[in-house]
């Protein structure tokens, strides 16, 4: 199914939790919701499963406006944090609960149920309840609870932030792999970049109640519309300085650091406020030779992380650069409080226009 918003407002009192939001999701695919706390991520999702109403705008499921129609006749599937199963139930009970409601008969709910905790991987459980599930388990029957109505729309609400960092990225996997396999039209939730990353199709990165950019992580990632997204997706050093030269859709930034060079994201103004933002991947270090083309910087930190090493490079002003330096194994390896200088190939970095705080 194809869901569609249009100019959804939605405010609560004085809080305009959702500020004027256009989105379609397409059929099958795994679109995320990604942004701070606040950002009207959940309030999305209660909007698409019909717990609340928009203020302004209208909501469409493959064209169809919903406005009006219950929760329970949207066909829309739902896993929420804590989204509590009954405690008292059994795992099997859990999942057969909504079948039940809908007066299924009683083989064809042992089929459906037995059915859905095989795709989960929960079979062999059925007689447990809740209690004696690891929090994983319980997600997964959440998981199996919301997919055996055979929802034609499924949403996701940080399904996996109460879990530890293992589970959460082996259940992460497994969510999309089901996804696909099912073909699902999924909304997911998360503030976690790196979920987001992996999970999705296209993410929706939002902020303060609109959409700031959308596009496949890879776009994201390698061209973030504005330093927002640059910050919030993936790992950003910021460099601000004021703009020096312009030609040819690059900038030079005078910095406090020193003159760097990026593509111009935006449109910049000479002399105005900009901001350089270049990933810790696309740094190099050198030892520090007084020749060396970059900026001049003192190691502060460095962290063996084994398929790479992070260093924190204090450059001058003050700042501190994020420096990864992948399979270090016979690169230089240096050491807390050593000189060193930092460049990057300006084409791995963008400038954008510093932002009105
Ligand atoms: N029922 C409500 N009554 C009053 N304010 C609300 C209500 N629901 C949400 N808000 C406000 O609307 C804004 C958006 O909330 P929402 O729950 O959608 O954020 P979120 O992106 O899901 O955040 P989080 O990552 O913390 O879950 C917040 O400022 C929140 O305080
Ligand atoms: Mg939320």
């Amino acid at each position: 199914m194809r869901v569609r918003l249009e100019g959804v407002v939605k405010r609560f009192g004085a809080t305009t939790a959702l500020a004027g939001v256009s989105q379609e999701i397409r059929e099958g695919e795994l679109f995320t919701l990604l942004g701070p706390s606040g950002c009207g991520k959940t309030t999305t999702l209660r909007i698409l499963a019909g717990f609340v109403d928009p203020d302004e705008g209208e909501v469409y499921f493959d064209d169809v406006p919903v406005r009006g129609v219950p929760p329970a006749e949207r066909g829309v599937g739902i896993v929420f944090q804590n989204y509590a199963l009954w405690p008292h139930m059994t795992v099997f009970d859990n999942v057969a609960y909504g079948l039940r409601l809908r007066r299924m008969p009683t083989a064809e709910v042992r089929r459906r149920v037995e059915q859905v905790l095989e795709q989960v991987g929960l079979l062999g459980l059925e007689d447990r309840t809740p209690g004696q599930l690891s929090g994983g388990q319980q997600q997964r029957v959440a998981v199996a609870r919301a997919l055996v109505l055979n929802p034609r729309l499924l949403l996701l609400d940080e399904p996996l932030s109460s879990l530890d960092a293992k589970v959460r990225a082996r259940l992460r996997s497994e969510i999309r792999r089901l996804q696909q396999e099912l073909r699902i039209t999924t909304v997911y939730v998360t503030h976690d970049q790196e979920e987001a990353m992996v999970i999705s199709d296209r993410i929706a990165v939002m902020r303060d109640g609109r959409v700031a950019q959308v596009g496949t992580p890879v776009e994201l990632y390698e061209r973030p519309a504005d330093l927002f997204v640059a910050d919030f997706v993936g790992t950003n050093n910021l460099l601000p300085g004021t703009v020096t030269g312009l030609r040819d859709g690059w900038a030079e930034l005078a910095t406090p650091a020193g003159v760097v060079r990026g593509r111009a994201a935006r449109p910049l103004q000479s002399g105005g406020r900009a901001v350089l933002a270049v990933r810790p991947e696309a740094l190099r270090i050198s030892d520090g030779t007084p020749a060396d083309v970059g900026v001049p910087g003192r190691v502060a930190l460095s962290q063996y992380l084994g398929s790479l090493v992070r260093y924190e490079v204090e450059v001058e002003g003050g700042r501190v650069l994020l420096v990864d330096v992948h399979n270090p194994k016979g690169q230089i390896v240096l050491r807390p409080g050593q000189r060193t200088t930092v460049s990057f190939d300006p084409e791995a970095a963008l400038v954008f226009p510093e932002e009105a705080p």
